[in-house]
């Protein structure tokens, strides 16, 4: 029995099928490659030693992907196929919902033709929007997103919601991530955004090598310790062990739609990030203080009490690990 892992070649994907490659798991990936390329898969094969069938197929497409499910005995889908950058989403909305609404759709469809009704869907605490009170726990209130990515991720959810309610015999679990960073210690995959980064990790990596010159901190009159925004920056590779546990969770109980907040629990400052990234890799961060960002929250962390109750999964890696991760793998990139 095999898992379905679409867009699998990308960031958190790929970084998943590592665990599950490692657990003596059976995989299939498929992928359109519009934001990751072939040679992650070279290098998934690199660092596992094992072999996986992969399709280069958007999953948008039902018959590539009724492909997929007749050439494979596919037992569970881990769905990573959205696109996730923001600001692109304010810019793009059709695209937005009709990759990850409409995709998610035809999917969940597919699964239900073959029978297939084990789901782990890639959400974000962005569906928190302005979250009422931190620590964020999953009773918390959703809603009040400010771009159209956060908002297919909220719509997906409430799908979910309905699809389970009308058969229970679906198996399904929502992981909210918080703020991924930090890529594999092989320093062989990790994340490559395009273009200039909107997200702060890859940002300061950049400036720490030279290809940008600042970091813009955006803001530091925020109602937070040092003024700057806190978030919950999360190792991938713990965020990955966390699909595993959940995928294992399904196939012991199943038969549930359950939640889950993905974070450590620790919320750090812009600045924090800055003051930790210089210690851990000895690098300089050039910054400036700027406006704010329209659209960012003051603070944003998560309660993970309940993964670790129900999956039995804590974030082990530290703010140092992390940073010294990303900075690895932009060495690695710059090498190429
Ligand atoms: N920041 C800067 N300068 C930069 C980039 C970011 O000061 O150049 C600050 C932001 O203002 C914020 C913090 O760094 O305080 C983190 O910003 P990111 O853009 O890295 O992350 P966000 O929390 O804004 O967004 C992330 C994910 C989204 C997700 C959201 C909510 O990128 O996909 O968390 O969960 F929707």
């Amino acid at each position: 029995m095999a898992i379905l892992l679409t867009g699998g070649a990308g960031y958190i994907g790929s970084h998943t099928a590592i665990e599950l490659l490692n657990k003596g798991r059976e995989i299939v990936i498929i992928d359109d490659f519009s934001n990751s390329n072939e040679k992650v898969l070279e290098n998934i094969k690199k660092i596992t030693n094992k072999d996986f069938k992969f399709y280069q197929i958007d999953y948008k497409d039902r018959e590539q992907l009724e492909k997929v499910f007749e050439e494979n005995k596919i037992d569970s889908v881990i769905n990573f196929a959205g696109f996730k950058a923001v600001g692109e989403s304010v810019q793009k909305p059709l695209e937005y919902y009709f990759n990850n609404v409409s995709g998610a759709i035809i999917l969940l469809d597919t699964m239900r033709k073959y029978d297939c009704k084990k789901f782990i869907f890639s959400s974000s605490a962005t569906v928190y929007g302005n979250p009422e009170r931190v620590p964020i726990t999953e009773n918390s209130r959703v809603g009040g997103t400010t771009n159209p990515y956060g908002t297919t991720k909220l719509m997906i959810e409430k799908i979910l919601e309905d699809l389970y309610k009308s058969d229970n015999t679906w198996d399904i679990c929502v992981l909210r991530y918080f703020n991924p960073v930090g890529s594999h210690e092989s320093g062989l995959i990790g994340e490559e955004p395009k273009g200039i980064p909107n997200n702060l990790m890859p940002y300061i990596v950049r400036v720490a090598s030279g290809e940008l010159e600042q970091l813009s901190v955006f803001g530091n009159d925020y109602e937070t310790p040092d003024g700057t925004g806190v978030r919950d920056y999360i190792h991938v590779v713990d965020l990955s062990i966390g699909h595993v546990k959940a995928l294992e969770k399904l196939e012991k109980e199943g038969q549930g739609l359950y939640i889950y907040n993905l974070g450590t629990g620790t919320g750090y400052s812009v600045l924090d990030m800055v003051h930790t990234f210089e210690k851990a890799t000895g690098q300089k961060v050039n910054y400036k203080i700027a406006p704010r960002r329209p659209g960012d929250i003051a603070a944003c962390y998560a309660d993970p009490t309940k993964a670790k109750e129900e999956l039995g999964w804590v974030a082990e890696k530290n703010l140092e690990d992390m940073c010294k991760d990303s900075w690895n793998y932009i060495q690695t990139v710059q090498r190429r």
